[in-house]
């Protein structure tokens, strides 16, 4: 058996990978081709006793220890080292085989073969790169294989899809569908992408928890070398934050431009008003005529409902030249609560403080602060009686707090809620909810424009049937 592997060694001079023939010490006894080759250019096999030689200092005894092994349990052993030859280091898979017996244990011999992997490594390398890139970027990824099912998604596509990386692999991506996107729509895109195109437009999806996700995605084939198709890679920019910062910019340019018009209108009726107003006036004093008497009165409460409503239009869009006082934010909150409590609507309601010692004094226009603080208690008074909820406590709670550097002032009543399609509504002028002559639906709109008008902030969170919670932000230093 010995003799036969001598006598063929020949054979290995076909195979591309280097072949050495080696003694039970270690010592090369014969090299194939390729061996040679690589050896030649080092100087020829005598400069090389052992295959130890050839490897690189920090793994020869790594390689020692295998071909140890081997030779002890009669086993074959691999390693991944590199040779150093010629001063290169060249990646190599080392493979012992089995040893094979001789006539006595040192005549033992053992076959190693030494197989170039530096363009492997190289690849791997190279995918490894690619693979870190998708991993660590902020843009969600995910491939897809050829009926669309995921194969991958990097960490940033499970942060924002909420679902986990279990619960995304192998599923259809038509779980994010916000069914806002028509079929047809989806079918071209397929169109396209199973055409061998990039695909890229901006897409709404769902997250797992049910909020949408607005993205602009971008779509490519995979190919291989035939260039035929074997999946599909999708690389997602989040335009979350830019669409709900386009949502605001939207309704505060709404905002603005009716306050603009409201000022107008205030202005051309307010003074033909005043008019009719002082010419009622004179009439009615003049006249002996009962009737004439009586239905002028009702012409002066009508004058006078509408003057109300002018004078809230020309509060929201103020004149800057009312002049700012040091004001007492806890002190305005307890009157406006005070006078609240007092109407018949709030007597079986709770009015809860918690206001903190350290909300400072503000420069605001005392008067108008306190009218927002009004009209807010007033609304949650209202919402709560008109929800009728049978003998269930209500309350009012009222915080005020220093947040961020700034003063924050919440209410929270135990109303009906706000719809969710409403919450930007109520800040507009004349929406309401209330019966003909209960509301002009200028009471938030106007505090929306006073709030704006201290560089501050009104918000609201609503649980419809449960809450609702109004906050307003103001600054501390503008
Ligand atoms: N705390 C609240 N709970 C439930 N709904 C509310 C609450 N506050 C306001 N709303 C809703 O917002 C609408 C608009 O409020 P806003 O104060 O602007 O007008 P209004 O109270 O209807 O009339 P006005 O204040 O001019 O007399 C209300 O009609 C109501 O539907
Ligand atoms: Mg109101």
């Amino acid at each position: 058996m010995n003799n036969a592997f001598e006598y063929n060694f020949d054979l290995f001079d076909r195979f591309p990978s280097m072949y050495f023939l080696l003694g039970a010490d270690g010592r090369i006894l014969k090299t194939n081709a390729a061996a040679n080759e690589i050896l030649k250019k080092a100087g020829g096999i005598d400069q090389y006793a052992e295959i130890f030689d050839l490897v690189e200092l920090c793994d020869r005894t790594k390689a020692l220890n295998i071909f140890k092994k081997c030779l002890n349990k009669k086993t074959y052993g691999q390693c991944q080292t590199r040779f150093f030859i010629n001063k290169e280091l060249i990646n190599i898979n080392l493979t012992f085989t089995v040893p094979i017996a001789g006539k006595d244990k040192s005549d033992t011999k053992i076959i190693a073969v030494a197989r170039d992997i530096t363009e492997e490594k190289q690849k791997e390398a190279e995918l490894l790169r690619f693979y870190n890139i998708a991993e660590g970027t902020v843009n969600p990824v995910q491939i897809t294989d050829l009926t669309g099912k995921m194969i991958y998604v990097n960490p940033a596509f499970v942060k924002i899809s909420g679902y986990t990386k279990e619960e995304l692999l192998g599923k259809n991506p038509r779980i994010f569908g916000s069914g806002k996107t028509s079929r047809k729509f989806w079918d071209r895109v397929w169109e396209v992408i199973s055409g061998g195109k990039v695909w890229s437009g901006e897409i709404e999806d769902t997250k797992k928890n049910g909020e949408p996700f607005y993205s602009q995605l971008l779509i490519s084939p995979i190919l291989d070398k035939e260039e035929k198709i074997i999946g599909y890679f999708g690389i997602h920019r989040d335009l979350s934050e830019k669409r709900i910062l386009e949502k605001q910019l939207i309704h505060t340019q709404k905002m603005e431009s009716i306050g603009t018009l409201a000022a107008g209108i205030a202005h051309e009726v307010g003074n033909p008003l005043a008019s009719i107003s002082a010419l009622v006036q004179v009439v009615q004093r003049d006249t002996n005529d009962a009737f004439i008497k009586e239905k002028l009165g009702l012409v002066k409460n009508q004058v006078t409902r509408i003057s109300k409503i002018i004078r809230d239009l020309v509060d929201f869009s103020r004149p800057s030249n009312y002049e700012l006082h040091l004001t007492n934010i806890n002190k305005s909150i307890v009157e406006a609560v005070e006078i609240t409590k007092v109407g018949t609507k709030a007597k079986n309601i709770q009015f809860n403080m918690k206001l903190s010692d350290d909300v400072p004094s503000l420069p605001l226009i005392p008067d108008q602060i306190h009218q927002v603080f009004l009209n807010i208690l007033i609304n949650a008074v209202d919402a709560i009686t008109e929800a009728k909820t049978n003998g269930k406590p209500n309350s009012v709670e009222v915080k005020s707090f220093v947040e961020d550097g700034n003063v924050m002032v919440t209410f929270k009543d135990t109303g009906p809620g706000i719809e969710e399609n409403n919450l930007n509504k109520v800040f507009e002028p004349f929406f309401t909810t209330k019966g003909q002559g209960k509301g002009t639906g200028l009471g938030l709109w106007v505090s929306y424009g006073i709030v704006k008008s201290f560089q501050g902030d009104i918000n609201i969170e609503s649980e419809p049937g449960k809450k609702t919670t109004f906050t307003i932000t103001l600054p501390i230093e503008t």
